[in-house]
């Protein structure tokens, strides 16, 4: 486990783990669960087995990562933009967007994955996260990185690094 180095200057000694800022960590989240998207993609309908596997990942990557947008990302970078309406829209959006995936997840988990509508349901998923992706990356990323300093960045990384581990024990 990585032991948080202190510095007085921040940055410089942090370790990786606990010293990247949040955008950065939850752009990490999205390029892995996009791996796995595509491995899953990657398999004939009949490897049911390997995609109840994937799925299983997809699925715990996708719940861990929504729980810490909405519980330590979205609620920091609605503060900081003092609910300007284009943020406070793009928030009340990514919410939206995160109920859709929530749903699929849902009724993926309740499907077999040797059942036909499992690859439709999967396909329809994998469509939400990425626009659901694009959004976050091409417009709330950007507007909390001209709204947060990188100190406050790297302080609510730790916070989600910290939710994670406690998620994942
Ligand atoms: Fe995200
Ligand atoms: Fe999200």
């Amino acid at each position: 486990m990585p032991i948080r180095a202190k510095s007085r200057t921040g940055e410089a000694t942090t370790t990786r783990s606990r010293g990247t800022d949040a955008i950065a960590l939850l752009k990490q989240d999205h390029k892995e669960v996009k791996a796995l998207f595509e491995q899953a993609c990657a398999l004939g309908t009949r490897a049911t087995e390997q995609r109840r596997k994937l799925y299983g990942q997809i699925a715990a990557q996708l719940r861990i990562h929504s729980q810490v947008e909405e519980e330590i990302f979205y609620p920091a970078f609605r503060e900081r933009t003092r609910n300007a309406s284009d943020e406070r829209q793009e928030v009340l959006e990514a919410y939206e967007e995160h109920g859709i995936v929530k749903h699929l997840l849902g009724e993926l988990d309740a499907t077999d994955p040797k059942d036909e509508s499992f690859l439709a349901k999967f396909q329809v998923l994998k469509e939400n996260v990425e626009h659901h992706v694009r959004e976050e990356e091409g417009e709330m990323f950007k507007m909390a990185r001209a709204a947060l300093d990188k100190e406050e960045l790297i302080e609510l990384g730790s916070r989600i690094e910290a939710a994670k581990e406690e998620a994942r024990a």
